[in-house]
């Protein structure tokens, strides 16, 4: 059998398949501590579960308009205009099946062989596999531990090229937990205007920044950038409801309708009884937001006291997202080495960074409770001292 070299040239999600493999050695007994997660571990609000049972028992259960319900696609406008100062019609929302579903929309829309994607690494493991897919280059640009693993102006700059089509840019981020500030935001911003580079947004974290950090959206910032813009974003991490596949994206027109025609051809439409759910959840109580994030928070600050405690591992201390990433390049081992010895020896699971573009680097997710991290810190220090 031969496979398109499409498929060839991808390779399986790493974060997945160690989250499998976790989850494998939990149902054959083993007490496994597991970090590998990229999901809140909470249940969806019950408001949210009984829109979409009230739909269901309704009869809502037919196609829906591909790029979404009306009602849904105007909500989220509301929301973009409150939440993120960004002013989109309706007519530029299209909800899909999942914030991944719609990057990989917005790529494949606008990107084609001969053009060149900006990422900057440590990445989210599915960018450079979305552009590979659309048949364009990924070109990665190594961020700084010193910089806070965020890509700089001068970086940018020097990694654009005639060919540069898009840049991608994930804030809050996963997996290095970085936030943007305001200023830094508006600098990519501009070298993109500059260039007329378009910008990737992928906003999904918004709602979980601490210590008084603000999410900035690049759109927002002034309508030279709003143009070049595509903001993602979801309803999976916001309000636990990663199982629902629900995210969206808004663009300026063209783009729009564009991805509304891919989209028609691929998925037809987000499932009708989730987008009821989607609906209530910006439509009702913002509250278990804030709860969950303070959660969050209590996790975060408990796991990055326990690293400063590990001398031979070095972090720098995420503003945002549920993601520390732990550089272990002073204990001789690759990413993937390390992360299979410490779940063998330890029965602790982390995803190594090499998924990431960052072999010296592995990534511990604290959206597990406390106890869990208690219990998988006391491990992975004991762990580290064996090397
Ligand atoms: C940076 C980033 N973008 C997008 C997604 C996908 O979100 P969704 O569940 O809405 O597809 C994830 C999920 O882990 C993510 O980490």
């Amino acid at each position: 059998m031969q496979l398109s070299s499409r498929a060839n040239s991808l390779t399986p999600s790493l974060s997945l398949s160690v989250d499998s493999k976790a989850k494998a050695m939990k149902s054959e007994g083993l007490d496994v501590c597991g970090f590998g997660a990229g999901e809140p571990d909470f249940d969806t609000p019950e408001h949210i579960k009984a829109a979409a049972i009230a739909a269901l028992e309704t009869g809502f259960t037919k196609y829906t308009p591909s790029s979404g319900i009306p009602e849904l696609r105007q909500a989220i406008s509301e929301k973009l205009e409150k939440d993120n100062g960004l002013s989109y019609k309706p007519s530029q929302i299209i909800v899909s099946t999942g914030a991944k579903h719609s990057c990989y929309n917005a790529i494949l829309a606008t990107c084609q062989p001969g053009d060149e994607v900006i990422i900057p690494s440590p990445y989210w493991l599915s960018y450079p596999e979305m552009v590979r897919l659309a048949g364009a280059e990924p070109i990665f640009v190594q961020t700084k531990e010193e910089n806070g693993w965020k890509i700089t102006r001068d970086e940018f700059e020097n990694a654009m090229t005639p060919r540069t089509k898009m840049i991608i840019l994930n804030s809050p981020n996963n997996p290095t937990g970085a936030v943007y500030t305001r200023e830094e935001i508006a600098g990519i911003a501009e070298v993109a205007a500059e260039e007329e580079i378009l910008i990737l947004s992928d906003e999904i974290y918004e709602k979980l920044v601490y210590d008084g950090h603000e999410h900035v959206s690049i759109g927002s910032l002034g309508n030279e950038f709003y143009d070049l813009t595509i903001t993602v974003n979801g309803f999976s991490k916001a309000y636990a409801m990663t199982g629902w596949r629900l995210g969206y994206l808004a663009a300026p027109e063209p783009i729009a309708r564009a991805i509304d025609s891919i989209q028609s051809h691929v998925t037809s439409n987000p499932c009708s009884f989730a987008q009821k759910g989607a609906l209530a959840a910006l439509k009702g109580d913002q509250q278990s937001i804030a709860d969950m994030r303070d959660e969050f928070d209590m996790r975060r600050q408990y796991i990055v006291e326990r690293f400063a405690k590990i001398p031979s591992v070095s972090i720098v201390k995420p503003n945002g997202a549920f993601y520390v990433l732990a550089n272990i390049s002073k204990l001789g081992l690759t990413s993937q080495n390390f992360a299979d010895r410490l779940l063998s020896k330890a029965n602790v699971s982390v995803v190594p960074g090499i998924a990431f573009g960052d072999d010296r680097t592995v990534r511990f997710s604290y959206a597990t409770s406390l106890d869990v991290i208690k219990k998988g810190m006391d491990r992975f220090e004991d762990f580290c001292r064996t090397l």
